[in-house]
């Protein structure tokens, strides 16, 4: 009789001991559908403000609800914003997809939750339900990327620039921009109202695709729509997915992924201040969420050789895609401190499209192994291998002297080699008029050059020089806060 019921206790100890915490996490998150790139100022629509809310809602099940996958001392309905840190570029898609996800993450506490006493005893109770003020803070970088002409506009970053235009040199490239002739001519007469039929080719991939499949989810009247079966939707698809990613990653360039290593610094810099508030006794720095654009995707996939997990990260993600990093242990954590650095873990999960209760990310292997969670110190060590940090770091690598660089332009060595080999100028500009893709670069620049727009109200004003007959979308990118 003593055994029947000592065994399952055994067992229920045990599992309860294999458990593991969640001490943090980071979101990298896409903005939710939007207007066609083609037509700016590209605006986030109904369905894509729908997707980004619920995804919040899906997260905060998971990271802020059910207690056997909650993170650790995060606060569940009143946000305490020391917890949380969410960041954009200057970009009212992003930006609007960001609060969106916060409404889902923390909704309205009601009328009981934050209610404050005032000195003469009134009670005060915030207006809508007691909706909940949580800042977006802007990165510098990737300011109006959703409307940016081309992938390398919003980032700044000279040397990456001109990797980008390297692939416009390459067989790849070449070979694809021949080859699909006769494919984009035939798609000439239905995206005709808005382009040229020059542009229509495969140098523009990317915002052609973008607009057709804008308007195969909103527009009921598509002119030729004959033409759009099936099979050359997955086409155009398919085309974009090669020409953002030529321009995102090369496997022998890292620079070209500049937007993937600011990423990588981001995320390291975050969940490191994750590791060292809780080992101080704080419960602050929990949760990370960053909205930024697929081409950053892109660059992250591509060094940590995630395709090698699954070919399918070297296709666009969906709209409202997330890829989440989380601390974990299967160590006891003290009530007042942390676990040893030895004993946490990060696992990496991917979402592409809207992540809900009945649609959850999936864990893959990072850099190219085979576990699904890997030691944070090897976590860190890999990523410290291609993660920007610092703004100096990435002057340095972006070759960049001047403006938020000027501080470090004396120690700046030459511009690096990948960047002397590319076509010069000339070459450039042919190369960048009228390619098209955001590339949200994510912040290490800039506190300076942030508040200097914010503070001074500089303007960075970026032109796309799209090819000859083409839309007017002049210069859209704006920098103003
Ligand atoms: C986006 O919204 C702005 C007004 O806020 C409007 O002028 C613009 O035409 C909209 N863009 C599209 C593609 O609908
Ligand atoms: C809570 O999370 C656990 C572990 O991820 C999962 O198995 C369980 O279904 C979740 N419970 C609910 C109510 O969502
Ligand atoms: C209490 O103070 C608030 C804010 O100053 C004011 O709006 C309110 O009318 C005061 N209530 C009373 C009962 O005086
Ligand atoms: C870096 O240099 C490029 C080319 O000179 C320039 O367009 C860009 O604005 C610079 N970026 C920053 C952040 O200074
Ligand atoms: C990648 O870079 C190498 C070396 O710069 C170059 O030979 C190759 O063509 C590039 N591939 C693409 C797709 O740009
Ligand atoms: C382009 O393709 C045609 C055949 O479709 C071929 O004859 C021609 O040599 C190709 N040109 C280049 C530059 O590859
Ligand atoms: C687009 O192409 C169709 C079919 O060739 C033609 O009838 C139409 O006039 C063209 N529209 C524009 C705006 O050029
Ligand atoms: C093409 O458009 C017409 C109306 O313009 C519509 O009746 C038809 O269903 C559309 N066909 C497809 C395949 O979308
Ligand atoms: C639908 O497509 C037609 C033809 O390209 C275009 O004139 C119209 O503006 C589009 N409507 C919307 C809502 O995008
Ligand atoms: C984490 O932060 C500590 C203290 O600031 C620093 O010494 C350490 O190098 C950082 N580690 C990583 C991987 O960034
Ligand atoms: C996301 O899904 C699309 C199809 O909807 C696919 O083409 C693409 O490869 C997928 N991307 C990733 C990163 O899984
Ligand atoms: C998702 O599942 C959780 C746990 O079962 C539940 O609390 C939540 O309401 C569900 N969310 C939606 C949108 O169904």
């Amino acid at each position: 009789m003593h055994l029947s019921i000592v065994f399952p206790t055994l067992a229920l100890l045990s599992s309860a001991e294999a458990a593991e915490t969640l001490l943090g996490a980071y979101i990298f998150h896409r903005h939710g559908d939007r207007t066609p790139k083609a037509l700016a100022p590209a605006n986030l629509t109904s369905l894509g403000y729908d997707q980004v809310y619920t995804s919040g809602q899906y997260f905060r099940s998971r990271f802020l609800s059910n207690s056997s996958s909650k993170i650790y001392k995060l606060n569940s309905d009143v946000v305490k914003l020391s917890q949380i840190s969410v960041t954009a570029p200057v970009d009212n898609v992003l930006q609007n997809s960001a609060m969106g996800f916060l409404q889902g993450l923390y909704p309205p506490v009601g009328e009981e939750l934050n209610v404050q006493t005032l000195s003469n005893g009134s009670k005060v109770q915030t207006p809508m339900n007691g909706y909940q003020l949580i800042p977006v803070n802007a990165v510098a970088q990737g300011s109006g990327s959703e409307d940016s002409g081309w992938l390398q506009d919003a980032s700044g970053c000279e040397n990456a620039e001109l990797s980008s235009n390297n692939y416009f040199s390459s067989s790849d490239y070449t070979k694809l921009l021949n080859s699909t002739k006769g494919f984009y001519e035939e798609l000439v007469p239905v995206v005709n109202a808005t382009f040229d039929p020059s542009y229509v080719t495969f140098k523009n991939a990317y915002i052609v695709y973008d607009l057709i499949n804008v308007a195969t989810i909103h527009n009921t009247s598509i002119p030729s729509n004959a033409t759009l079966t099936p099979g050359n939707l997955l086409q155009t698809r398919t085309l974009a997915d090669a020409h953002e990613w030529g321009l995102a990653y090369n496997v022998s360039d890292d620079m070209r992924a500049m937007a993937g290593m600011q990423l990588a610094g981001e995320i390291l810099k975050y969940m490191n201040s994750t590791i060292t508030s809780g080992s101080a006794g704080l419960s602050s720095n929990k949760l990370g969420i960053q909205f930024g654009a697929y081409a950053s995707f892109f660059s992250f996939f591509g060094l940590a050789s995630l395709p090698a997990a699954n070919p399918d990260f070297m296709g666009i993600p969906d709209y409202a895609s997330s890829m989440v990093f989380e601390l974990f242990t299967d160590a006891a954590v003290p009530s007042d401190g942390f676990p040893a650095t030895s004993d946490l873990q990060v696992r990496f999960s991917f979402h592409n499209g809207t992540a809900s209760n009945f649609s959850e990310p999936v864990a893959y292997p990072l850099f190219g192994g085979k576990d699904l969670a890997i030691s944070w110190n090897s976590f860190a060590d890999s990523l410290s291998k291609f993660a920007v940090t610092t703004t100096q770091d990435w002057c340095t690598k972006c070759g960049n002297t001047t403006g938020t660089c000027a501080p470090y332009a004396s120690s700046t060595p030459a511009p690096s080699s990948t960047a002397k080999s590319s076509g010069g100028h000339s070459g450039i500009s042919a190369a960048v008029g009228g390619v098209i893709g955001a590339f949200v670069t994510l912040a290490v620049i800039l506190g300076t050059l942030a508040a200097a727009m914010l503070i001074g109200g500089l303007r960075v004003v970026s032109k796309k020089r799209l090819a000859g007959g083409s839309p007017a979308v002049e210069g859209v990118a704006t920098g103003k806060a």
